[in-house]
């Protein structure tokens, strides 16, 4: 079979200083053009006025208001920004500028991606999250039911701008659950990242340490240029999602929501362990890895009962064939094959190994 390319032109962008990232936004944003920009009330708040004051030309462009939260990633959503967009008579010529987080760029990119059948946008990330993994690689969906980014595009923005300015306001919880990403990209491609991250403060991340971020969006978007209809390498970004899923979901049946960054950080020791078991990760490196991630993120209060409530949501997650699990495990830090095949037991004694170990 021959191999899909990445659609050409879209972009991966950095800006340091504002004159910076107002040059890079000059080449996108004209007079003339019936743009729009999406935003939700955090960055109409935190993130707009620091663009207009920037590029004070956007003051001129309308905005498109959501509400917060991945509640707000629905299709009722994306069906008020079509009506918005035609209210506002935009057409082939229009670009959408989605200022947001992983939902604004999500949802944006989606809605903008199926509008008159398409037509640009660009995705300005503004949460941790967004700058090192959700932004960028085309990837556009709402949620349906609750089931996550069941409906969707492989669609690339024009260009992706990382400006770590925004992270400035963003609150602590949420730069944590950013930097789990950035873990989880490192450790399936980068050893060195990887080695780099082990010492690096997250509060330094903004500032001091921003070259760790546009690190790894550019391991990110190579990934996604690659493989940009997820059939093989860009796989492996799901390393530590399998059972972080599992988590999340479960702790949300539970009534108390967990951020998806904590939930990764858990469902990656669990699959190094699994990588150790099964892939080749030394005992060495687990323990390296699991001391990091214990270090860094809290732990999940599970008890063994929660074990076959999360072999059940896994089930049904859709990365299963069988009563056999696919997973994206390590070979060492820094390496990862994807389409390993994993038993429910094996699963069953990762989640007994995090029990064993937060204990
Ligand atoms: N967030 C994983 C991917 O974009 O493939």
């Amino acid at each position: 079979m021959q191999k899909q390319k990445y659609p050409p032109g879209t972009k991966l962008e950095f800006a340091s200083a504002k004159h910076e990232f107002h040059h890079s936004l000059s080449r996108y944003i004209g007079e003339t053009e019936k743009n729009l920009i999406l935003v939700d009330r955090n960055t109409e708040k935190h993130c707009l006025p620091l663009l207009i004051e920037i590029m004070p030309l956007i003051s001129q462009t309308p905005y498109i208001l959501l509400d917060a939260g991945e509640k707000e990633k629905n299709i009722r959503r994306a069906e008020h920004v079509w009506t918005e967009l035609m209210k506002y008579e935009a057409d082939r010529e229009s670009t959408l500028i989605n200022l947001g987080g992983g939902v604004i760029t999500d949802l944006g990119g989606f809605v903008a991606s199926t509008y008159q059948r398409g037509i640009r946008f660009i995705n300005i990330p503004t949460s941790l999250m967004g700058m090192a993994d959700a932004a960028i690689g085309g990837k556009n969906a709402v949620n349906i039911n609750h089931i996550k980014n069941q409906v969707g595009t492989f669609a690339p923005p024009e260009t992706v701008m990382i400006f770590p300015a925004f992270l400035h306001t963003l609150p602590k919880a949420e730069m944590l659950s950013g930097f789990a990403e950035m873990v989880k990209t490192a450790l399936a491609f980068d050893a060195s990242l990887f080695k780099e991250l082990l010492t690096t403060r997250i509060e330094d991340l903004p500032e001091k340490r921003k070259d760790l971020i546009f690190k790894t969006a550019s391991l990110k978007h190579k990934v996604a240029v690659q493989d940009f209809y997820d059939k093989h390498i860009r796989q492996c970004l799901n390393f530590g999602h399998t059972l972080g899923h599992a988590f999340e979901s479960l702790f949300a049946r539970k009534g108390k929501e967990i951020s998806h960054g904590v939930a990764v950080a858990a469902g990656m020791i669990c699959e190094s362990f699994l990588s150790q078991q099964l892939s080749g990760l030394s005992k060495k490196e687990l323990i390296q890895i699991q001391s990091f991630l214990q270090n860094n993120f809290p732990p999940l209060e599970i008890n063994p009962e929660d074990i076959d409530q999360m072999l059940h949501i896994m089930r049904h997650d859709k990365k299963i064939s069988g009563h056999e699990f696919k997973l994206s495990l390590l070979t060492q830090a820094g390496k990862c094959q994807h389409r390993i095949t994993c038993s429910e037991e094996m699963i069953q004694q990762s989640l007994e190994y995090y029990i064993s170990c937060s204990a």
